[in-house]
């Protein structure tokens, strides 16, 4: 098999060990396999020699705008082999079908798509023995499904108009985000007793959104795509999310997991 470029975006962990795991099974099989950040990508430069995977978290039954935008802008193919990815708490349905007809209208041999549950990282927290529990499940099928993708046995269907508009939905909800109003009522109210203004949150928001002066409190822009990076990893917990019942956070793996990928 060809070389694999895995391009992945991960909010608070789920999608990254699952991208990690298929890369593992690939490697093992003599597939080499290099991961690119979607935050940090530029579609111009993707190798169309190689099979392209993209990995992402679902959001709102579809997935953030920015991940969106990096499909959208992929360039055209000559029949370059794709698989997708994602990671969700129970429910999508705007993704697999809209994003296959994006990649067929440009070019690509959709060869692979598949959703693999694993732990909420919004609204109610589990416990950590449920948690790991599905890490643990999800894997499984993560490495199921790489193996399927060696042996050319994956599958990218596709249920027409129904995805379709949930994830037309979808992406309405998800652009709220922008809009001032929404950030103030329903977005994070920095604590600033907890805060230590270490500036972990800046460097891991992907659409750099957070901005920190010398010696002052970070602060949030208008470009929050609500992947809970910042409440999930701040070591303080001073970033809670409104949603989360309780103000409890999730993360699949420790902050400097982020922070060490750099693209190649
Ligand atoms: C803003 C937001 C919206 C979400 N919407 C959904 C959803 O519609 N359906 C679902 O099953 N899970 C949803 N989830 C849960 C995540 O998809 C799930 O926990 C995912 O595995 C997180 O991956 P990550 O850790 O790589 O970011 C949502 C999470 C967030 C933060």
């Amino acid at each position: 098999m060809k070389d694999i470029d895995f391009y992945f975006f991960s909010g608070t962990g789920n999608t990254l060990l699952v991208v990690n795991k298929m890369r593992d099974i690939f490697e093992e099989n003599g597939i080499n396999v290099n991961l690119h950040k979607i935050e940090q990508s530029n579609p111009d430069e993707i190798n169309l020699e190689h099979i392209i995977g993209i990995g992402f978290p679902v959001a709102v039954l579809s997935t953030y705008p920015f991940v969106w935008n990096f499909i959208k802008t992929l360039p055209d193919a000559n029949g370059t082999d794709i698989f997708m990815v994602d990671t969700l708490a129970g429910l999508s349905g705007g993704i697999v079908g809209p994003l296959r007809e994006i990649v067929k209208k440009k070019g690509y041999t959709p060869i692979g798509a598949m959703e693999i549950k694993m732990p909420p990282n919004i609204f109610f927290i589990q416990d950590e023995i449920i948690n790991r529990i599905k890490v643990e499940n999800g894997l499984k099928e993560a490495e199921e499904y790489a193996k399927n993708i060696i042996n050319e046995k994956a599958e990218w269907g596709r249920v027409p108009i129904l995805s379709d508009a949930i994830n037309l939905f979808s992406m309405g909800a998800l652009r709220l985000t922008g809009i001032d109003l929404h950030q103030k009522f329903f977005l994070f109210n920095l604590d600033k007793d907890r805060c230590n203004k270490c500036g972990i949150c800046v460097g891991l928001c992907p659409t750099k959104n957070i901005k920190i002066n010398d010696g002052e409190y970070p602060v949030h822009g208008l470009n929050c795509h609500y992947c809970l990076r910042c409440t999930s990893f701040c070591p303080k917990n001073a970033i809670p999310c409104k949603f989360n019942y309780k103000g409890k956070t999730y993360s699949a793996v420790k902050a400097k997991e982020f922070l060490k990928i750099k693209n190649l």
